[in-house]
């Protein structure tokens, strides 16, 4: 099992990239976001308490995403690995991540950070608003906001996982092709 951390701002180019890093390292891709929405979509009563947290750009609490990520994990079986996505964004996350894995035999192999300015982030970001439906790319102060909840409760993460040798940074400005291919360099190091 090889497991990697897909890590970056809001509008880093994350999901983009691990679909189709998943696709090609036949790793499991999870999303905390993705999953949430799926949850609104839904209707369950969980989507229903998070949406209006999501909406504003807020983190929704850790509990909420560590029980989720728990769960797919023991439902995944026979995977080659997964490739977490928006997950974790706390350091607690992260604690919490690196004990469900060695419970399990298993750890962090790598972080994989997407280092992509603060305008392209908006661009991209305010690009997608017209696609994807999402509340939370409709409107510029929630996509500021977002960023800022990134660098104050998620960027830490970075020296948690520095001191452990495990943070690589990859550059996330330029074409989605250029980039797919820095990362699957730094993929094909571990598998
Ligand atoms: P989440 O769904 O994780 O959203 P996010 O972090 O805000 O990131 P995005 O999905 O917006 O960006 P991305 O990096 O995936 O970029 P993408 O590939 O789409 O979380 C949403 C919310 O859920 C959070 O705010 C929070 O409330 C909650 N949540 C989720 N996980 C949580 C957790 N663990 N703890 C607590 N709360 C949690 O790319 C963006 C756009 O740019 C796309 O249109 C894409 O086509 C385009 N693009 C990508 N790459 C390029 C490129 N190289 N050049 C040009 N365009 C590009
Ligand atoms: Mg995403």
């Amino acid at each position: 099992m090889v497991n990697f951390l897909i890590f970056g701002p809001p509008g880093s180019g994350k999901g983009t990239q691990a679909v189709r890093l998943a696709e090609k390292f036949n790793l499991l891709h999870l999303s905390t976001g993705d999953m949430l929405r799926a949850e609104i979509s839904a209707g369950t009563e969980l989507g229903k308490k998070m949406s209006l947290i999501m909406s504003k750009g807020e983190l929704v609490p850790d509990e909420v995403v560590i029980e989720m990520i728990a769960h797919k994990i023991d439902a995944s079986k026979g995977t080659a690995g997964f490739l977490f996505d928006g997950f974790p964004r706390t350091v607690a996350q992260t604690v919490s991540l690196e004990k469900m894995l060695n419970e399990r035999g298993m750890k962090i192999d790598q972080m994989l950070g997407l280092d992509v300015d603060h305008d392209e982030l908006v661009k991209r970001l305010i690009a997608r608003a017209e696609l994807s439906g999402r509340p939370d790319d409709k409107d510029p102060a929630v996509i500021e906001n977002r960023i800022s909840v990134y660098n104050e409760k998620t960027l830490p993460i970075i020296e948690y996982c520095s001191k452990k040798g495990i943070y690589q940074p990859v550059k996330g400005m330029g074409t989605i092709d250029d980039i797919f291919k820095r990362l699957c360099d730094y993929i094909k190091k571990f598998v």
